[in-house]
């Protein structure tokens, strides 16, 4: 079943297009992952489906329901974290998330169930009784997580949810979305950390400049962009001649290079290693560091919004 659908949906301000003619098709129990730059829309892009704002033109259904006929209908079976912090300073962490109950009329008894279950799921339980101002940022992020799961609701849109939180924090908080995904949960999920929409997500739009550069699976992604693995070399010494004799081996495309630090895409990873051992032998050039790996999200990413714009410059 289809939980997301938009048909040109735009956002303006003054001249510029937040978000420009988008077509989504989110489908039932999965996590959609939008990842973009700074000012790609994404946030934008939340804040209209989820009706807290307004599009300058286009259309959209959520659950089914016409956003421009029943918003109110979206909003009671949606749940949404922005990217802003949003807490009451005096409110203790368990009351935080008691009250958010309240004001989804979660019955008394179950409040209470809750509240305890989230404390534990989100780590929570010792810092109990804080209040939130005195909360670190990750503390605080997580309490505005786990308040979000005092209600029940179908869809979840959360707004870059891991920014500040720390490893073992950010794998729990993947771990428990996973878990509540396959109980029937659709999630559209923001971030521009890759390896996290790689480890969670079952599709991906890559957005820029307010537009859609292409949508897929992870793995999808990964094959059509045909690089299959990164060679990443660590050299002693920079040396003038290296780049050059390495860009004369068959399918070695050099991605990255300051003269110490050269990256490098290929098809044919095994040929083309040793290819540059070869080289690098024969001439004497020392290498520190030498690696293959298959390729990520992240530079298919930073291909891709660098294509779209061709200013953009590939940084390491
Ligand atoms: N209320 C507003 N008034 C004017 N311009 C806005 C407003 N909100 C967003 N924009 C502009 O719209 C564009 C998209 O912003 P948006 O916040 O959606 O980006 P984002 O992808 O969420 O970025 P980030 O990764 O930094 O959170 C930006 O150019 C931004 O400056
Ligand atoms: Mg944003």
């Amino acid at each position: 079943m289809s939980c997301i659908e938009t048909s040109h949906l735009s956002k303006s301000y003054g001249s510029v297009f937040a978000v420009d003619s988008l077509e989504l098709s989110v489908q039932s129990g999965q996590v959609f992952g939008f990842l973009g730059p700074n000012g790609a829309g994404k946030s934008t892009t939340i804040k209209l489906l989820t009706t807290l704002i307004q599009p300058t033109s286009g259309s959209m259904s959520i659950l089914g329901i016409d956003a421009a006929k029943n918003p109110l209908q979206i909003r009671h079976k949606i749940g949404v974290v922005l990217q802003q912090p949003s807490y009451e300073p005096t409110l203790s962490v368990e009351k935080s998330l008691d009250k958010y109950g309240m004001m989804w009329n979660v019955p008394r008894n179950e409040r209470k169930k809750r509240v305890e279950q989230l404390l534990f799921d989100f780590d929570l339980k010792e810092i109990r009784k804080k209040r939130n101002e005195d909360l670190s940022i990750g503390q605080r992020r997580r309490v505005q997580v786990a308040r979000e799961f005092m209600h029940d609701m179908d869809l979840l849109f959360l707004d870059e949810p891991t920014v500040g939180l720390d490893p073992k924090a950010r794998r729990n908080l993947l771990d428990y979305l996973k878990s509540k995904v396959k109980t029937g949960l659709t999630i559209f999920y923001t971030t521009h950390i890759l390896s996290e929409a790689e480890y969670l997500c079952d599709k991906v739009a890559i957005i820029d400049k307010g537009k859609i550069v292409t949508v897929d699976t992870p793995d999808a992604l990964k094959s059509k962009f045909g690089n299959k693995k990164t060679i990443k070399i660590h050299l002693n010494d920079e040396r003038k001649e290296t780049v050059s004799l390495l860009s004369n081996i068959e399918d070695c495309k050099i991605d990255f290079n300051n003269g110490t630090d050269i990256v490098i895409h290929s098809e044919k990873p095994g040929y083309v290693l040793l290819q540059i051992l070869k080289i690098l032998n024969d001439e004497a050039i020392e290498i520190e560091d030498l690696s293959a790996v298959p390729t990520n999200l992240e530079e298919i990413f930073l291909r891709m919004v660098s294509q779209n714009a061709p200013d953009h410059q590939i940084s390491k």
